[in-house]
């Protein structure tokens, strides 16, 4: 059948609730023009994240049922870091609350004030993460991955060249670790090919550079490589995934994401003398490691989602409904960033609202009014979050996991056309408050 479905039924549904267009206006000057900072009520569909936002199975309920709630030893803790190496294959597993306990953890123990830390594309945390102890984030995008209009199958490369004369330029010894995000999050939710995978792999290995992975959307890079690389198509989504973790070192991974739960995440590597030093800081923030500041249950949640996460069907239904909802909007024109990602579509604000200087926050302008048309909320990745280090202004509307069918992605359709129909009387926005880092979450912002 040319037909793809939701590969499961509903068991379960929770009421969404509609505003008027009156109600949103005044709800958007309440939260200071920062969607962030609206209540998740007023919010009809909720695109803003795709993290911690996703349905669990019924496998996954019925496991967190037999979560093992003992401080030391958990039952619950074997079947995680069992179902974790099963698929990355690291020789230590440290559970944390979320990915960026994770991130700080590992940059805390392996970096220093002076360092770099090369990345395809650093995600917010990563970067803030790194900048905290004093290092700093580069970003080295393949050159294909700059351009969010021009189509490639593997946008979510690293630009390998580049990254051989940052280690020449700066010297092997400034460079802790590299890293790779799979996919690519803030460069448009892109994969990764093996290859490129495999050339960052050799470039570590010929520096003896430590080479780890921001793993959180493995699965859906996993399946884009199957879909997209030569000698992939009969490999399992697994399969491809085992391959992919056999050239690192280690990784951090949320699990809000492609672990399929709703909170939760963990740090692996292969180096037993850094993993004595990150359980060490663990127990000081975030919990003893056989739990890691969570709880047995959400381990359990974890254990199976890792593994449903890589099921074919579901991996099918993931990236063919994202594509449906960036397709039908590029066909009547809207610039997105081509091809759809795995998990979002990001719209490139800098070219739906040219007249809009980047100082006024052309994607911020945007999301407000995708939620005025609509009540959509969605997310500005772009002069808002990275300052003047954006390269693109991009607004993420995020599918949260077997969570939104496609009559409700058919009213987002209808909601984005709309507003590209008005476009041209769009306004942009200037702040009024901003914090020292991490602004985007908790800015104030007011039309310009
Ligand atoms: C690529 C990437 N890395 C790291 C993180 C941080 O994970 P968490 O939100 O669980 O701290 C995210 C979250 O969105 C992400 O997309």
């Amino acid at each position: 059948m040319r037909t793809i479905i939701e590969p499961f039924r509903i068991k379960t549904v929770e009421p969404i609730r509609w505003t008027t267009c009156e109600e949103r206006a005044r709800l958007l000057r309440a939260a200071h023009y920062n969607l962030f900072l609206l209540p998740a009520e007023d919010v009809l569909i909720d695109l803003l994240t795709d993290s911690g936002t996703g349905a669990m199975s019924t496998r996954q309920w019925a496991a967190i049922m037999e979560g093992d709630e003992s401080y030391a030893g958990s039952k619950s803790f074997e079947r995680f870091r069992q179902s974790v190496q099963e698929i990355f294959g690291y020789r230590h597993v440290i559970p944390t609350h979320q990915g960026r306990a994770a991130e700080r953890i590992l940059f805390s123990v392996m970096c220093k004030k002076g360092d770099v830390v090369p990345n395809n594309t650093h995600f917010d945390t990563t970067r803030a993460n790194i900048e905290f102890v004093g290092a700093e984030a580069v970003d080295l995008p393949a050159q294909e991955g700059r351009e969010p209009s021009t189509s490639h199958p593997f946008k979510g490369n690293m630009d390998v060249m580049a990254l051989e004369r940052l280690i020449e330029r700066v010297g092997r010894e400034r460079v802790p670790l590299v890293m790779l995000t799979i996919t690519n999050n803030s460069g448009g939710g892109q994969p990764a090919s093996l290859e490129n995978i495999r050339a960052a792999h050799d470039v570590c290995s010929k520096h003896a550079i430590p080479f780890y992975f921001d793993a959180c959307r493995f699965a859906e890079n996993a399946y884009f490589i199957k879909l997209r690389e030569k000698g992939y198509e009969s490999k399992t989504p697994k399969q491809i995934a085992q391959e992919i973790f056999s050239l690192g070192d280690g990784c951090t991974m949320s699990a809000k994401k492609d672990g399929l739960a709703n909170i939760g995440g963990f740090l692996c590597t292969n180096d037993d003398s850094l993993a004595q030093q990150e359980k060490n800081l663990l127990i000081l923030t975030e919990g003893y490691p056989t739990y890691g500041g969570l709880a047995g249950r959400d381990l359990e949640a974890i254990a199976v989602g890792i593994e449903e996460v890589l099921y074919e069907d579901y991996l099918r239904y993931r990236i063919v409904s994202t594509a449906y909802l960036g397709n039908h909007i590029a066909d009547q024109g809207v610039p997105i960033v081509q091809p759809p990602g795995g998990h979002a579509v990001y719209l490139d604000a800098r070219a739906f609202l040219p007249h809009i200087p980047l100082e006024q926050f052309p994607g911020v302008a945007l999301a407000c009014e995708l939620y005025l048309e609509g009540g959509i909320r969605s997310v500005e990745i772009g002069t808002l979050m990275f300052g003047g280090a954006a390269r693109m202004d991009l607004v993420r509307l995020a599918i949260p996991r077997r969570v939104y069918t496609q009559s409700h992605i058919d009213y987002v359709i209808e909601v984005i056309l709309e507003v590209w129909k008005r476009r041209e009387g769009i306004r942009g926005l200037k702040l009024t408050y901003e914090a020292p880092f991490l602004r985007h979450f908790t800015a104030w912002l007011e039309p310009a």
